[in-house]
C-alpha cells in the first residue's frame, strides 16, 4: 500500500512536470508545421500501441496476468512497458490505434488520456491518436475526445481534414505525408502516405447491432485524398511515376480479418474470433482498388496479433499493449514497430520507398522482438511487385 502510494505521487509529479514542460517548450501552433520525413539513415519508423485500455494509473488494476504478478501491476506497468519500447526503438512516430483508455472505469477523461500519452509526450517523438469503441465510455464524447488529444503537445492529430469536415463521418480522420530524406531528389515529395481513421464504435443503424464501420463519407474522403497524393507524386518538379505507398491505421477489424487463422497467416497467431462490424462497408475493397495502401493496421482484438495477406493487402492486429485490457495470462503485452526504407540511388542518394517491413517488441524482461517480416517491396523499375 504504501509503496503505491509512493509510485502514485512519483507518477503524478512527472505527468505534471513533464506536461508543463512541453506544453512550455512547443507552441501549439508549431505543432502543425513539423514535417516529417525519412531519416539520414534513409529510414522512417512507426510504433503501433494498440489498447492500452488506461483507467485512473495506479489504482486501476491489471486483467489477465499470472497470480503471481497480480498484486504489483497496475496502468503504472502500461506505462513503463511503454517508455521501455520507445527508449529501445527509438521510432520516428507513435501511433495509438484507440481504446486508449477504458471509459467505463474512468473518473476524468482528460486526466486519463494525458496519463496514457504522456510517455509518448515525455519523448518528444511526434505522435497521433485515433479513437477505439471504449475512449467515449467516460466524461467527454468522441468529438471532445479528439478537440482535447489535438492540443496536446507534439501530437500530429487532427480532428478532420478541413476540405472534408463537413460531411466526414467520425472524429479522427486525417493524412500525414512523410517525406523523402533530406537533401534527396524527393525532400519535398510525400513518399510514404499514412492514413488514419475513425473506425467508429458502436453502430446506430437498426437491424445492424454491433460494431461500427468506416463509413462511405471517410471512404470517398481516402480515395480523394489518394488520387490527389498520386497527383502531387506525379507533378513537376521531379514528377515520380506510379503511386507512393501508403499504410491505414484504425481501431475495428476490417470483416476480411476473419479470413486467417494461426496457420495461414503470415506471422503471429489467432487466438480469438474476429469482432467486426456485422455488416462490410466495402473499405477493403475500396483499399485494393486504389492500391496505395500496403497494409492496415488494427487493434480491438488483444490476443490476436498476426498479419495475413489477402488479394496484396496485408491486414495486421497490433497485439494488446495495455495491462488493464483484456488478454492472456502469460502471454505477454506486446506492441508493433513498422520501417519503411528508401531505395539507394546512385551517387548516394536516397529516392522513393523500396520496402516495408515489420516486427513486435513483448513487454519481457529483454523487449524480445519477434516475427519479423516484410510486408511490401517495391521492384527494382519501380513497378508493384504484388505476392498473394
Ligand atoms: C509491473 O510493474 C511492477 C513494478 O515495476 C513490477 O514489479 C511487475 O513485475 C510488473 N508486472 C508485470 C506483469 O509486468
Ligand atoms: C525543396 O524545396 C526547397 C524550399 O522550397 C527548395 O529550396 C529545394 O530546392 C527543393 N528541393 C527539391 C529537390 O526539389
Ligand atoms: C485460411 O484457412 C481457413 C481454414 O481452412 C480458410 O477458411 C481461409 O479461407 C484461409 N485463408 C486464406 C487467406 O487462405
Ligand atoms: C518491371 O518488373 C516487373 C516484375 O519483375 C516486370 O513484370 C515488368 O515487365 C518490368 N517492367 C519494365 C518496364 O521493365
Amino acid at each position: 500500500m504504501a509503496d503505491n502510494r509512493k509510485r502514485r505521487t512519483l507518477f503524478d509529479f512527472f505527468l505534471l512536470s513533464t506536461t508543463l514542460v512541453s506544453f512550455c517548450l512547443v507552441p501549439a501552433s508549431a505543432q502543425h508545421r513539423r514535417k516529417l520525413k525519412f531519416g539520414v539513415n534513409g529510414e522512417f519508423k512507426i510504433l503501433q500501441v494498440a489498447d492500452m485500455h488506461f483507467g485512473n494509473g495506479a489504482t486501476t488494476r491489471c486483467l489477465d496476468v499470472l497470480p503471481s504478478q497480480k498484486a504489483h501491476c497496475s496502468d503504472l506497468n502500461t506505462t513503463a512497458f511503454m517508455s521501455r519500447v520507445i527508449a529501445a526503438e527509438k521510432p520516428d512516430l507513435i501511433v495509438f490505434t484507440g481504446d486508449n483508455i477504458f471509459g467505463f472505469d474512468v473518473k476524468d477523461a482528460v486526466k486519463s488520456m494525458n496519463a496514457a500519452f504522456a510517455p509518448a509526450i515525455a519523448s518528444r517523438i511526434p505522435w497521433v491518436a485515433v479513437l477505439g469503441n471504449h475512449d467515449q465510455e467516460s466524461t467527454l464524447t468522441r468529438q471532445e475526445l479528439m478537440n482535447h488529444i489535438v492540443k496536446l503537445p507534439n501530437t500530429l492529430s487532427q480532428v478532420n481534414p478541413p476540405e472534408a469536415a463537413h460531411y466526414i463521418d467520425g472524429f479522427g480522420n486525417y493524412n500525414l505525408q512523410i517525406h523523402g530524406a533530406s537533401e534527396s531528389i524527393l525532400q519535398n515529395k510525400s513518399v510514404l502516405n499514412l492514413y488514419f481513421l475513425d473506425s467508429g464504435d458502436y453502430s446506430s443503424v437498426p437491424y445492424m447491432e454491433g460494431y461500427d464501420w468506416v463509413k462511405t463519407s471517410q471512404q470517398f474522403w481516402f480515395d480523394r485524398t489518394s488520387k490527389r497524393l498520386q497527383r502531387e507524386y506525379n507533378a513537376k518538379p521531379n514528377p515520380q511515376q506510379g503511386i507512393a505507398p501508403g499504410l491505414a491505421y484504425f481501431h475495428i477489424p476490417l470483416p476480411e480479418f476473419s479470413s486467417f487463422n494461426s496457420k495461414n497467416a503470415t506471422k503471429g497467431v489467432r487466438q480469438e474470433g474476429t469482432s467486426s462490424a456485422s455488416t462490410n462497408s466495402g473499405f477493403f475493397t475500396t483499399l485494393v482498388n486504389r492500391g496505395d495502401v500496403k497494409s492496415v493496421f488494427v487493434g480491438h482484438d488483444h490476443v490476436n496479433d498476426f498479419c495475413g495477406k489477402l488479394k496484396g493487402l496485408n491486414l495486421c492486429y497490433g497485439g494488446g499493449f495495455g495491462y488493464h485490457a483484456y488478454g492472456k495470462a502469460g502471454w505477454a503485452r506486446r506492441a508493433r514497430v513498422v520501417v519503411a526504407d528508401l531505395n539507394k540511388k546512385r551517387k548516394g542518394n536516397w529516392g522513393d520507398v523500396k520496402s516495408i517491413r515489420t516486427w513486435k517488441r513483448l513487454d519481457d524482461q529483454y523487449l524480445s522482438v519477434i516475427d519479423a517480416q516484410v510486408l511490401w517491396t517495391n521492384s527494382v523499375n519501380g513497378s508493384v511487385v504484388r505476392r498473394l
